[in-house]
């Protein structure tokens, strides 16, 4: 006998190549693969990633699944329909979207996160909700292909975007793996600090983007990884660099030019900034000396304090007093 969680993977296996299909065989998925294909996503790509189409219809899962012996129950439960309220019929959740399977660890696909094919339709992602087989803060986007890579290379690259770890394997970035929105959670670091304790931090370039790489790396670090951040110019997303410089430059100009966490917040509070105004280089030291204050280890507090001493001709004792003093105000 099967069980209900065995019974939601294989109505997600069977809903997986049926979208593909749709995709890269059908009249009806034209349009999507179009928008595909325009991006720059080859139909090698797609096959590799099983990248598919949901059609418009309202009922098309609902009905796909019935034929094949799948109870409502068991399609709601899987997230894959839903129930409409003070009633007792049922709507497809994914309806019209380009569809990403995504996969549990041993590689069974356990959900769906759908993109809008429209630019100005909501929500840009779609996914699926909290299910029996799909926890979202657990499930790393690719981590099952990406286990063996990052094994060989003991280091793994993360991203925030479907987009972006697919353009980075193809560039023979194969290492890669996506948090699928920008916050990495307590699970994804134990699934990784399993396989190895050097990453690579390659969100996107813009606000949001810095502040999450950031707030990442404080975890990873404090879980014993060595961390690493990529930047972009231009406020890009990894995707838009390769698709705009091509894989080689991106290996060798991001990832391979990654910065340490204090570079890169040198870096980030430097950002919208004119350092020979004297408001903006008061401000500047004054969120470094934050930063340096964290740090415990007290030969890396010099070292970050000796550079702000060189860069700003400030005596290395004023810099410390400040340390020491933000320190206590803010232990
Ligand atoms: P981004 O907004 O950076 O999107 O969100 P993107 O990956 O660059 O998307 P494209 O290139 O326009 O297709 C990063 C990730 O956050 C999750 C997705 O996993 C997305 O890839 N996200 C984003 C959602 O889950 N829902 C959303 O509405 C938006
Ligand atoms: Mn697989
Ligand atoms: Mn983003
Ligand atoms: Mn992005
Ligand atoms: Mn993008």
């Amino acid at each position: 006998l099967e069980s209900p969680e065995h019974r939601m993977i294989q109505a997600h296996e069977l809903l997986r190549k049926f979208y593909h299909h749709l995709l890269v065989n059908t009249k009806e998925g034209q349009e999507a693969l179009e928008y595909l294909l325009e991006r720059g996503f080859t139909r090698q790509t797609i096959d590799e990633f099983q990248i598919g189409y949901s059609l418009p219809s309202w009922d098309f899962t609902v009905k796909f699944l019935e034929k094949r012996g799948f109870s409502l129950k068991e399609m709601e439960s899987s997230g894959l329909i839903i129930k409409k309220e003070d009633s007792n019929s049922y709507f497809d959740r994914f309806r019209n979207r380009i569809m990403f399977p995504l996969e549990d660890e041993k590689g069974r696909t356990v959900a769906f996160s759908g993109r809008a094919i429209q630019p100005d339709e909501q929500p840009k992602y779609l996914n699926s909700p909290e299910t029996p087989i799909f926890h979202k803060s657990t499930v790393l986007y690719h981590f099952h292909k990406a286990r063996t890579f990052i094994r060989q290379k003991d280091e793994v690259v993360l991203f925030e975007g479907f987009a972006d770890v697919i353009s980075a394997t193809t560039a023979d970035v194969k290492n890669s793996v996506g948090t699928m929105g920008t916050s990495l959670t307590p699970q994804h670091i134990q699934s990784l600090k399993r396989i190895t304790d050097k990453v690579v931090i390659c969100f996107d370039s813009d606000k949001a983007g810095m502040e999450a790489a950031n707030r990442a790396s404080v975890a990873l670090i404090q879980s014993g990884f060595q961390v690493k951040i990529a930047l972009m110019p231009d406020r890009m997303d990894p995707d838009d660099y390769i698709k705009k410089y091509g894989g080689e430059k991106f290996r060798v100009e991001v990832i391979q030019s990654s910065l340490t966490r204090m570079s890169f917040l040198s870096y980030f509070y430097r950002q919208g900034k004119n350092l020979q105004e004297e408001g903006d280089r008061l401000t500047y030291i004054e969120k470094m000396i934050g930063e340096i204050s964290h740090i415990e280890s007290p030969v890396e507090q010099e070292l970050y304090v000796k550079s702000l001493s060189d860069e700003f001709n400030i005596q290395m004792d004023t810099l410390i007093g400040q340390v020491e003093k933000v320190r206590k105000s803010n232990p």
